[in-house]
């Protein structure tokens, strides 16, 4: 594609010129956006970039591996793969309160950057994923009234005591220019064609308090469910699918036992950019067969329900 040989030319002056002989940190998430930003830095400035994976115990199933097998061994980039879940997990215990969550686990990566920025001997710059409807979602309408739907924590909110410049080379990119940039820059296909994957992870996906043993509940849930949707050969047709765990019990019957467990949404949209969004009509009959394979599988989840709400007025995530 001409336009992003063209635009990759230019973004790898920019980063060269902004950045100059500095150090640059970056927040490897293993999302696409993280991921294009990280190869795209590393063929323009090499090992003056170095990658974080905070693992703060809020991924899905498997995800860590992945994305250290894949930037590190691969692509030979400089990756410190961090297991921060005690500190982010127990900062969110007890805290059910969406913009909390997200607070908590924005100042909780500034923290763990600014402590590993410290470990390779000082960062100059900041490198983020930042995306143009990051950018137009977080801030007030011009001239109308200030609202934030949701404080996305790669947006801004960077603490002035943090002596670190933002490198931001997708800032004017929609999410369909950053997989073709991707593509141009030779990541693998089932990298490039990831659904997108929120920063804080599974803590926007469980309304109300987050535990370990929900969070296990959920990793198992989604799993089934996406490799239900792989083997259907829907994934690429659907924007983003997760599951979402309900801070809800309802009876059930198993046997001829009473159940009492949670209640677990299944999402699953089409989009082109994440700002406006339907939700995926699947068949009866596909949707019915994951909900049984759920139910009968994941302990602790006894009832599931699709999510056929559009955005607006939903918005993608439940939180
Ligand atoms: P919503 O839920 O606002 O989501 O319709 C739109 C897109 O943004 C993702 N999302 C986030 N990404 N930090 C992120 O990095 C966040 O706090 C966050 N909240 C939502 C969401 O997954 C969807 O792709």
């Amino acid at each position: 594609d001409w336009t992003m040989a063209a635009f990759r030319e230019t973004a790898i002056a920019a980063v060269r010129k902004q950045v100059g002989t500095g150090r640059v940190i970056c927040g490897l998430s293993g999302g696409v956006d993280s991921s294009v930003v990280a190869v795209l830095l590393h063929e323009a400035i090499g090992d003056q970039l170095t990658c974080v994976f905070v693992d703060h115990g809020l991924m899905r199933h498997g995800e860590a591996d992945e994305v250290v097998s894949l930037f590190r061994n691969h692509y030979k980039i400089n990756l410190i793969h961090k297991d921060v879940s005690d500190m982010f997990l127990g900062r969110l215990d007890g805290v059910s309160d969406p913009e909390k969550k997200r607070k908590i686990i924005g100042a909780s990566f500034i923290e763990v950057f600014e402590e590993e920025a410290k470990s390779i001997g000082g960062a100059d710059f900041l490198a983020q994923g930042t995306l143009y409807p990051d950018v137009i979602e977080s801030v007030s309408f011009v001239g109308g009234p200030s609202v934030t739907i949701k404080s996305h924590h790669n947006v801004g909110g960077l603490p002035e005591r943090m002596n670190m410049k933002l490198v931001e080379p997708l800032r004017e990119l929609f999410k369909d220019e950053v997989r073709l940039l991707g593509r141009e820059l030779g990541l693998p296909q089932h990298f490039i064609g990831r659904h997108p994957f929120p920063g804080p992870g599974l803590a926007i996906r469980i309304p109300g308090e987050i535990t370990r043993e929900k969070l296990d509940i959920l990793r198992k849930a989604d799993a089934i469910y996406l490799e239900e949707i792989r083997a259907a050969g829907l994934y690429d047709q659907i924007w983003q699918a997760f599951a979402v765990l309900l801070p809800v019990r309802t009876v059930g019957v198993m046997g001829d036992a009473r159940t009492y467990e949670y209640v677990c949404a299944l999402r699953a949209v089409t989009s082109t950019d994440g700002m406006t969004a339907e939700s995926y009509p699947y068949e009866h009959a596909f949707i019915a067969r994951v909900a049984t394979r759920i139910i009968n599988n994941v302990r602790g989840i006894n009832r599931v329900v699709y999510d056929v709400t559009s955005k607006p007025p939903g918005t993608i995530e439940w939180e």
